[in-house]
């Protein structure tokens, strides 16, 4: 009998303390304990459980109980006339929205789509290709013979069920790609993510990003190579901005150059980023070799090219002084969220 005692005490303060603030929860308060399934019924049956020497003094009690659920609902319902008739009426649909955060562009995407689309306004078209590739693509067609130290294993991730695939080193793959469906005149730019096994630290990732340049027709020549190339260089970095070639050694090209620019960061004076001599490498380029084009079927008589690639993270840490290739792939919104405004 203590039991049922301490259960309608129990009752009565969840009774006292309950309010509503809708129509609907006045019902539901009328459905919970005083419905034909309602609580109070419940319990009111426990009279036959009550020992009869004991059954006035329950009937007491349980009718107390009762009457007390009975005068929380008479209470509720004559507080109930112009409440809401549930929750959804208590939305003041008037009020200001919360703010949705917008995201910004990541650095690398941004700096990727100035490339793109000074070139698209060269007449160049963007060509992708697969990240995970054969080794015909990654390297034998780029005329890298099999001893080459670029095939080397710690340099390339290569799959491990069949090492006749692997991670892409380089867009120059992409090259292959197009060059295997489309003949001259041709004219690409591919955008891309690579891969390296380099151990991670502020200057080496394992993945990073170039795009990779082609174009190929009848009497293509160095000079459109670097006319090309100097051109990009004044739109991204603006006309002040000296460039050099150096001769350079790509088994992909003949003759192969590096083409630095003048120091963005000390203004050619002499930093940690150009090493204390004003001037940086920014990319690869050189003619197309003639065993690349034989490899495709295209005449190396008849058509000439030239091609290029450059490390999109480069261009990115000259453009925003950023010092470490971990940030770009950190997620830290406080990092990311500087670079607003651009394409
Ligand atoms: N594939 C070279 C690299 O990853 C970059 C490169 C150099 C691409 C010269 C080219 C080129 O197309 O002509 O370092």
């Amino acid at each position: 009998m203590e039991q049922l005692l301490q259960q309608i005490e129990s009752y009565k303060t969840e009774i006292s303390a309950f309010e509503a603030s809708t129509a609907d929860a006045v019902e539901n308060f009328r459905i919970k304990w005083l419905g034909t399934k309602g609580l109070v019924k419940a319990i009111m049956g426990e009279m036959k459980n009550v020992p009869n020497d004991r059954k006035k003094e329950f009937g007491q009690i349980l009718n107390d109980f009762k009457l007390f659920a009975e005068t929380k609902f008479q209470t509720l319902s004559e507080n109930n006339s112009g409440l809401p008739t549930n929750d959804s009426e208590l939305i003041d649909w008037s009020l200001p929205g919360d703010p949705v955060a917008l995201g910004t562009r990541h650095p690398l995407s941004i700096v990727r789509n100035q490339i793109v689309s000074i070139f698209k306004r060269l007449g160049f078209a963007v060509a992708e290709g697969p990240e995970i590739e054969d080794d015909w693509h990654n390297f034998g067609a780029m005329n890298l013979p099999e001893d080459h130290p670029a095939r080397d294993m710690q340099d390339t991730f290569y799959i491990n069920q069949d090492p006749a695939w692997l991670l892409r080193t380089h867009t120059s793959s992409v090259q292959a790609r197009v060059m295997e469906k489309q003949k001259p005149p041709i004219r690409v730019i591919c955008p891309g993510r690579v891969y390296r096994n380099e151990t991670i630290s502020a200057r080496a990732h394992c993945f990073f990003h170039q795009v990779e340049g082609l174009y190929i027709d009848e009497n293509v020549s160095f000079a459109d190579l670097k006319q090309t190339l100097y051109f990009f260089v004044q739109e991204m970095f603006g006309k002040d901005t000296k460039v050099r070639f150096r001769p350079s050694y790509f088994p992909f090209t003949e003759p192969s150059a590096e083409m630095d620019i003048s120091c963005l960061i000390c203004g050619g004076d002499g930093c940690n980023v150009c090493k204390h001599t004003g001037w940086v490498e920014i990319l690869g380029s050189g003619m197309v070799h003639p065993k690349v084009l034989e490899n495709f079927g295209i005449d190396p008589n008849k058509y000439t090219g030239f091609a290029f690639g450059m490390g999109v993270e480069r261009i990115c840490q000259l453009k925003y002084r950023v010092n470490d290739l971990r940030l770009y792939s950190q997620n830290d919104v406080r990092f990311l969220k500087q670079f607003t405004g651009a394409l």
